[in-house]
């Protein structure tokens, strides 16, 4: 049995594409001081040349990051394991003036090679991005990127670049909802693979 979602709710029916992949994202501060905060919707929209979109929340609202991007064109997307769901969610938190949250959230900074936000050292892999374009998607801004520069941990990656889902887990989101004095997440634990074989359709042979 299937059930439609109310049009009057339609807006929780991009709920039904999850889970959503967690990363955080690096960005420069206009006094040249470091940014994380995490997100998910990112996608690769492009292979040759190599670029990413980043929805980001531009009403009613527009994220801290956001503006940084703006400002600078430049953002790093790093791969966070589950371990770090703790942290990445308390990054998402709002700071007290004066605060930083890349300071407040213990992050290490991995310099990089080609745009000025740093990496988290504490990820599992690094995409070195620069803005080619954005879009005005309705609540939020997508911006395409091309990806200059990405480095990774061999432990966690596969020759291939295939996740070794042995050593890392990535972040994957569910949902998550708010109690008086904490927010709630949920991620997907998955720590095995599912391998098939397809034979190839006889239409496919004859190309
Ligand atoms: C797992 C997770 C995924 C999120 N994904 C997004 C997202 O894709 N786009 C977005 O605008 N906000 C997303 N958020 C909310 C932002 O992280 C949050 O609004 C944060 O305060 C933004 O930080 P900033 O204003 O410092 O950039 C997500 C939060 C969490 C915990």
């Amino acid at each position: 049995m299937k059930t439609g979602v109310p049009e009057s709710e339609l807006e929780s029916s991009v709920f039904l594409l999850q889970p959503g992949r967690a990363i955080l994202c690096t960005t420069k501060n206009g006094d040249g001081s470091n940014h994380v905060a995490p997100f998910s919707w990112i996608n690769p929209v492009s292979h040759k040349p190599p670029r990413v979109a980043l929805a980001l929340l531009n009403h009613p609202k527009k994220q801290h990051s956001l503006e940084n991007i703006e400002r600078t064109g430049e953002f790093v997307i790093n791969m966070p394991g589950l371990e770090l769901a703790e942290k990445l969610v308390e990054s998402s938190f709002l700071t007290l003036e004066g605060e930083n949250k890349f300071v407040r959230s213990g992050f290490t900074p991995l310099p990089s090679i080609k745009v000025e936000p740093p990496g988290i050292d504490e990820c599992k892999a690094h995409l070195e991005c620069k803005v080619i374009s954005s879009i005005n998607t309705g609540d939020h801004t997508l911006l395409i990127a091309d990806v200059l520069c990405a480095h990774y941990d061999v432990d966690a990656y596969g020759p291939s670049l295939s996740i070794n889902t042995e050593k890392f887990q990535p972040a994957l989101h569910l949902f998550n909802y708010n109690l008086d004095k904490s927010q709630v997440h949920i991620f997907l634990k998955s720590s095995s693979s599912y391998t098939i074989e397809v034979p190839y359709t006889s239409a496919f042979n004859e190309e």
